[in-house]
């Protein structure tokens, strides 16, 4: 199956800039993308960071511009979002029994699951045991599938420097929850840092993250205030197969230069 990633779009009101950009733009211009080159999608996810202050009118923008895509549209919430705004806006989004943004969906390829680690007011992440109630029971009802797992704050050690006091205020035990998930982990996909990443946690699971599709940091690891800078939208490809998982970067408004010539090997 086909799932496209976005993540962090900050969209705001209408005309509105952030950082410089116009993430309405910015939207507008990979969604056209997406639908040229991918309307055979499965599903499009957003990883969070929805809206950059989380108005009403930020959302009811997400939401016409979401209105009548080919494909099913799933939601998370980053730490820049407002979770009373975007219920109002999106009444119809699934929610878990305690009313957080989570909600899994089983495929031939495993089950993905989708967390919501936004807290009012908190720029890292919150995870507590109200949500893992919703994980403790996506998990026992996967039975031997894998999963494969989207959010918005990465759930490991990533060594950014600018990151370090604003990652999941967990202590690690989302990751251990996973790592205890018999038939494995696919994959954990996320957003928050604005630039691409992959990696192998210490307890062998891979993950990887979004590039931003409004603004970006200008890869830093060591600066605890690295520089955004802009760039084309940008959105991935996720293919979960027969293959495993493979995650494609893509923008959109690239250049064409030339065409390649057709190799039959060897
Ligand atoms: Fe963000």
């Amino acid at each position: 199956m086909k799932i496209i990633q976005l993540t962090d779009t900050h969209l705001m009101p209408p005309g509105s800039p952030a950082y410089h950009m116009d993430p309405e733009a910015q939207l507008r211009a990979a969604l056209a993308d997406i639908t040229a080159r991918h309307g055979d999608a499965d599903l499009l996810v957003i990883t969070g960071d929805l809206c950059n202050h989380g108005d009403p009118e930020a959302y009811a923008l997400l939401r016409d511009l979401l209105a009548d895509l080919p494909f099913p549209v799933q939601l998370l919430l980053g730490n820049h979002d407002d979770r009373p705004n975007f219920i109002a806006a999106f009444p119809k989004h699934p929610l878990d029994a305690n009313g957080y943004v989570q909600d899994w969906r089983d495929t031939p390829f495993g089950r993905l699951i989708f967390l919501d680690t936004h807290g009012a007011g908190v720029i890292g992440g919150i995870f507590d045991a109200d949500r893992m109630e919703f994980l403790d029971d996506a998990l026992r009802g996967a039975g031997a599938l894998p999963v494969t797992v989207f959010v918005h704050h990465p759930p490991i050690g990533d060594g950014i420097r600018h990151f370090r006091d604003i990652s999941l205020h967990d202590e690690g035990r989302l990751i251990a929850r996973l790592a205890a998930h018999g038939p494995g982990v696919r994959h954990i996909v996320f957003g928050h840092i604005h630039i691409p990443m992959a990696g192998t946690s210490p307890e062998g699971i891979s993950y990887s993250s979004g590039q931003a599709c409004s603004h970006r940091f200008i890869t830093d690891l060591d600066s605890p205030t690295p520089d955004w800078t802009g760039g084309n939208p940008c959105y991935r490809i996720l293919m979960l197969d027969e293959l495993g998982l493979r995650a494609f970067m893509a923008e959109a408004g690239q250049p064409v230069l030339s065409r390649a010539t057709l190799c039959t090997g060897p």
